[in-house]
């Protein structure tokens, strides 16, 4: 009776289930959902700072992915716009502008608008098992699965581009992280799918 550790208990664990809280679950939730995915560590990193906005549910989850996804495209995409010349030389500072870096920067454009879009066709998805779920569903499939086409594209054309060597190893290394993400989104919105 006198146990202070049975109040901490009463007070940690008795009252937020009188409540209908559970703290731990929002946590719990993301760490179950993210095994689906091909990086797990890597989805755990961006949505646990998530937890109360995902309130346990799969689109909501899925949502912040792809949110987190095109923010993170975006970011890469201001990096490379920022990056100093690989040298002083203006001829390499014109090859920094041009080829590879240059579609990259079209390719991570292109990838956070439809990450964006991906993510309009996720709150619009509605009844699950309708004919509207179907269909953005189906949409927000192609729209992410076009995003890592582009990231790809971009990958190809750093290696094949003589020119962008200096710029290929930081570029890479942050688009591969994109890319990542991107592949991880998609685990999640596929997952809407499979609910029975
Ligand atoms: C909270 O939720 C998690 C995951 O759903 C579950 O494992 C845990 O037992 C729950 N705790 C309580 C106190 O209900
Ligand atoms: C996506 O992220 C941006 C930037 O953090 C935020 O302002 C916006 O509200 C988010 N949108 C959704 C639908 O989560
Ligand atoms: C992508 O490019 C278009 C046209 O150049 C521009 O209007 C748009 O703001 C760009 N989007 C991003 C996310 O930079």
């Amino acid at each position: 009776m006198e146990n202070p550790s049975r109040l901490i208990l009463l007070f940690f664990v008795l009252i937020p289930c009188f409540f209908g809280l559970n703290f731990s679950a929002p946590a719990e939730f993301i760490h179950s959902s993210c095994k689906v995915t091909q990086y797990p560590a890597l989805c755990e990193k961006y949505l646990s700072v998530y937890p109360p906005a995902v309130h346990r549910s799969p689109s909501q989850l899925a949502k912040a992915a792809l949110n987190v996804t095109a923010n993170r495209a975006l970011a890469v995409s201001n990096f490379i716009k920022r990056m100093p010349a690989s040298g002083k030389d203006p001829t390499e500072r014109k090859s920094h502008g041009g080829g590879a870096v240059r579609d990259c920067l079209e390719t991570l454009n292109d990838s956070v608008d439809r990450l964006r879009r991906s993510v309009t066709e996720v709150e619009r998805m509605g009844r699950y098992g309708s004919r509207s779920f179907k269909w953005h569903l189906s949409n927000a499939q192609t729209w992410v699965s076009a995003a890592l086409t582009d990231q790809n594209t971009c990958l190809d054309s750093l290696l094949q581009d003589k020119s962008a060597a200096g710029v290929r190893v930081p570029i890479r290394r942050q688009i591969v992280a994109v890319s990542q993400l991107t592949s991880n989104a998609l685990a999640l919105v596929n997952r809407l799918d499979s609910r029975n």
